[in-house]
């Protein structure tokens, strides 16, 4: 069903998605097909109903109306059931906060993320990625995981310094992994007493939560104990050099901080790298082109440095490809604070109003061919190409991720640290797809890791050779045919 609504500038379309289920409106094709129920929407309007149980929700498709959304953060704000759920989790921090408390907190963090700083933490993630794949072996292993370590030692060095030993940072890891698998099915499952029953999955959940918490809680008060220290934990606690040494949050809004950006700052990234290299293991036109650029730039080097970002041209629109087609933050939700018109829709206060990157990203209005991966689509000069809001990985507005030039720097910087050593080969026959859960992404990706043979400059080996250990020659692997609006349909991932 689809109707025409006047709108004074363009002709809306308004209408609702079939095969509702009684009670559970559309949650189950939701968790069966999420991607595919997602590209499914437009057709039906650019403003389309879907149910969440008993809950009525509009999902913008078109760009201009996620842009309205998003540039309105007064009528358009983080609330309703959901973030009720995400705060239980979460606490109160730059993610679930509304409007008001938001504006505070967000002035307060910010200049922690500001391109100065940024270009500090880069000499962290270059180092960062140099050491994880200096200890790779070839051989099968776990993508996913090393990603995830490496993610995690970046991420907790800009928030704590080396306040997290290894054996923490570990444990800190797979906790976020529990974490984020458990976390989407528990915000949008109607029947919150399913999580309360002892079943070993609640229960994995629950103690991985809880140890989480417990870590932070040790580091916020070590440091109390101890030196200042010029990272986050030093910002948010007052102690740090970047907000003039003024205390501003409460022991509790700084532990939820710290929760907060532990879990946006480390899964989306490691998401984004395994998407990336099981992207260029079934392009291998687009990895020998990235091999060509990281040779260049690196010219011998193991270790990326912050300099060498601005030449990492082709390596940098290889991220933003994997962003488009596999955008970790990939569902979001919206609640109105006031009676609003939508797309020539009245929608009352407290209505529900969905965004989805991933449903914008594969519009082929926007992005011919969007199932193909073409990371020249990025290339200097080519983005203009793109409809203005069409791609939006970090979203935008005042809730725009705040991490946005921090992971792309993070990304681009591990694939040339990672692509100057090794080659990533997909296991014969495996096709892992990316699986939606509170963030989309590939995340138990086992892949082959292969030495590439290339000569080395400036960077003698062991022996009096200058030459790396030759690798019998790399064949190139075949090309995996892969339909990203329907990769990822074996359904939600729960823990
Ligand atoms: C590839 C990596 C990443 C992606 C795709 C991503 C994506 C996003 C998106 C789409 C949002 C907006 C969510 C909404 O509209 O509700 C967001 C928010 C946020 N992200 Fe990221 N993110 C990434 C990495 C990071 C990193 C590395 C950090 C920090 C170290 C970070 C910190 C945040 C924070 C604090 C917010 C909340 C901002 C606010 O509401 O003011 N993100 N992220």
């Amino acid at each position: 069903m689809s109707s025409v609504v006047p709108h004074p500038e363009q002709a809306w379309t308004t209408g609702t998605a079939p095969g509702i289920f009684p009670f559970l409106g559309h949650a189950i094709t939701l968790f069966r097909q999420p991607l595919a129920f997602l590209t499914s929407l437009p057709a039906h309007g650019d403003l389309v109903e879907v149910r969440l149980g008993p809950q009525r929700a509009w999902m913008a498709c078109h760009p201009e109306l996620v842009h309205e959304i998003l540039m309105d953060p007064r009528t358009y704000d983080k609330g309703g059931p959901l973030y009720d759920k995400l705060r239980l989790l979460m606490g109160d921090g730059l993610v679930t906060s509304g409007q008001e408390a938001h504006r505070r907190q967000r002035r307060l963090v910010q200049p922690s993320f500001r391109p100065s700083r940024i270009a500090d933490y880069a000499e962290t993630m270059g180092e960062e990625a140099e050491l994880e794949c200096r200890q790779w072996q070839p051989g099968e292993f776990d993508v996913s995981g090393a990603l995830m370590a490496l993610t995690t030692q970046v991420t907790s060095r800009v928030l704590l310094s080396d306040s997290l030993d290894a054996a923490t940072a570990a444990e800190v890891r797979d906790c976020l992994a529990v974490i984020v698998r458990g976390l989407f099915v528990r915000m949008v499952a109607p029947i919150d007493a399913l999580f309360r029953i002892p079943t070993p999955a609640n229960r994995r959940y629950r103690r991985a939560l809880d140890r989480l918490h417990t870590i932070i809680d040790s580091a916020i008060e070590e440091r109390r104990a101890g030196a200042p220290r010029n990272d986050l934990l030093g910002t948010l606690l007052g102690t740090g050099g970047s907000n003039g040494g003024a205390t501003a949050l409460t022991e509790q809004e700084v532990h939820d901080q710290l929760i907060t950006l532990l879990l946006t700052g480390v899964e989306a990234p490691a998401l984004c790298l395994a998407s990336a290299f099981r992207l260029l293991a079934a392009h291998p036109e687009v990895e020998r082109r990235v091999h060509r650029e990281v040779d260049a730039v690196l010219a011998g080097r193991r270790r990326p440095r912050p300099d060498d970002l601005p030449h990492l041209v082709y390596t940098r629109c290889v991220v933003d490809e994997t962003l488009r087609m596999y955008p970790p933050g990939w569902l979001f939700t919206r609640i109105t604070t006031t009676d609003t018109n939508l797309a020539g829709r009245r929608l009352p206060r407290g209505t529900t109003v969905l965004y989805s990157p991933y449903l914008l990203h594969h519009d082929p209005v926007s992005f011919p061919d969007p199932d193909r991966f073409v990371p020249e689509r990025w290339l200097p000069g080519q983005e203009a190409t793109v409809p203005n809001g069409a791609m939006l990985p970090f979203a935008a507005g005042n809730r725009k991720c705040m991490g946005d030039t921090f992971a792309m720097a993070e990304a681009t910087l591990a694939i040339a640290a990672i692509a100057s050593r090794w080659r990533l080969r997909s296991l014969p026959g495996c096709a892992e797809q990316p699986v939606p859960a509170v963030t989309l992404g590939h995340r138990s990706l086992v892949m082959i890791c292969e030495p590439r043979s290339r000569t080395l400059v400036g960077e003698p080996s062991r022996g009096s050779s200058r030459e790396c250990s030759v690798a019998p020659p790399v064949q190139d692997a075949p090309q995996v045919p892969e339909d990203s609006r329907t990769a990822g349909d074996e359904g939600v991932c729960d823990a």
